[in-house]
């Protein structure tokens, strides 16, 4: 009899119901009034008295565990049907896809982009590991010279060779090595270096570079250019200011100041009361930097400027911490939906 019980109880503890109907059929057959249990209970006239005691609370505990069995397949059951299609309230509202958006970094990027294609400026890619040559010796820059210690960047222990790209610039280098002048392109993108991160200075952040070589560019060109551009990013009452300063690929060299756009040139905290904020370093391309890919510096001459992109989109949306634009904070980003 007992081993009769042991069976019974194996198979309650197996049971499954996929539907309401095997549901029920177990509620008929275990736990119902002519179920397996209320039969074994029938059995008590059949046991020796002095067994009946044990029998009893042998079948009593089964019972329990047939109830709790039942009540553990209803609840699995209802919970798979509130899954189902079949089962759903379609008339209840949806709930939300959650949107994203595009990055303000991103925004201000095609935005600088359109102006430039507008004067016929192309856009052109480089690789983010660069080589030595591309990141700087085509550049100008000699071994040891200090303009390396100021564009310091992440290396690889095994390879000195490689590094991640410090600014833009090593596109024209890899334009002027592939392309005949002409060329007038633009070329955004992440750029590296090894700085303490702040609200001011990251170790990650955007450049976009400008290159023109043709014959007979000059600094007026450069200059008309980069006034075109103020004018239509910051708004048309800008103005740009450049300050004499030194790059190995540019000579003359110059930083590109802008008329604060927040005070519009009066003086605030933004601009330190200066009126003016530095947007990126700008030059004519130094004539060692041409010849070093290729390019005949008597027959050609260009210009180069590289610009900021998170400065710019700080700007412009009056951001005061850098930090933001990586920290991916939803409440951050979503100031900029729909812009
Ligand atoms: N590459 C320079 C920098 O990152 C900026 C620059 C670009 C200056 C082109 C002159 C010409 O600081």
């Amino acid at each position: 009899m007992l081993e009769q019980i042991k069976k019974i109880e194996e198979q309650i503890e197996k049971a499954t119901a996929q539907t309401k109907e095997e549901l029920e059929d177990f509620r008929i057959g275990v736990v119902g009034r002519k179920g397996i249990i209320a039969d074994l209970f029938s059995q008590m006239k059949t046991v020796a008295p002095e067994e009946r005691k044990t029998f009893g609370q042998t079948v009593n505990a089964l019972k329990n565990a047939a109830q709790d069995k039942f009540q553990e397949l209803q609840d699995a059951l209802e919970s798979l049907q509130a899954t189902d299609i079949n089962h759903q309230d379609l008339t209840l509202p949806n709930i939300p896809n959650e949107m994203g958006s595009v990055h303000p970094i991103t925004k201000v990027r095609e935005e600088i982009s359109r102006i430039f294609e507008r004067i016929g400026f192309n856009i052109s890619e480089g690789p983010e590991i660069e080589d030595d040559w591309h990141n700087f010796s085509a550049l100008n820059f000699p071994p040891n010279h200090p303009a390396r210690e100021m564009q310091d960047t992440f290396f690889i222990e095994k390879d000195p060779d490689i590094a991640l790209r410090t600014h833009t610039s090593s596109v024209q280098v890899r334009i002027m090595e592939n392309a005949k002048p002409p060329f007038r392109t633009l070329s955004p993108g992440r750029v590296y270096r090894n700085e303490t991160i702040s609200a001011r200075a990251h170790c990650i952040f955007h450049q976009i570079e400008g290159l023109y070589v043709d014959k007979n560019v000059s600094f007026k060109d450069l200059k008309d250019t980069l006034y075109y551009f103020a004018k239509e990013f910051f708004g048309p009452n800008s103005k740009i200011r450049l300050r004499p300063s030194y790059f190995p690929f540019t000579e003359p060299s110059a930083e590109l100041d802008v008329s604060c756009s927040v005070c519009g040139g009066k003086g605030c905290n933004i601009c330190k009361y200066s009126g003016w904020v530095e947007i990126g370093g700008c030059g004519m391309v130094d004539p060692n930097v041409l010849k070093a890919s290729g390019i005949d510096p008597e027959e050609y001459t260009g210009f180069a400027f590289g610009m900021g992109i998170e400065r710019m989109t700080m700007l412009k949306y009056k951001i005061n911490d850098l930090r933001l634009f990586t920290e991916n904070d939803l409440r951050f980003l979503r100031q900029f939906e729909g812009l």
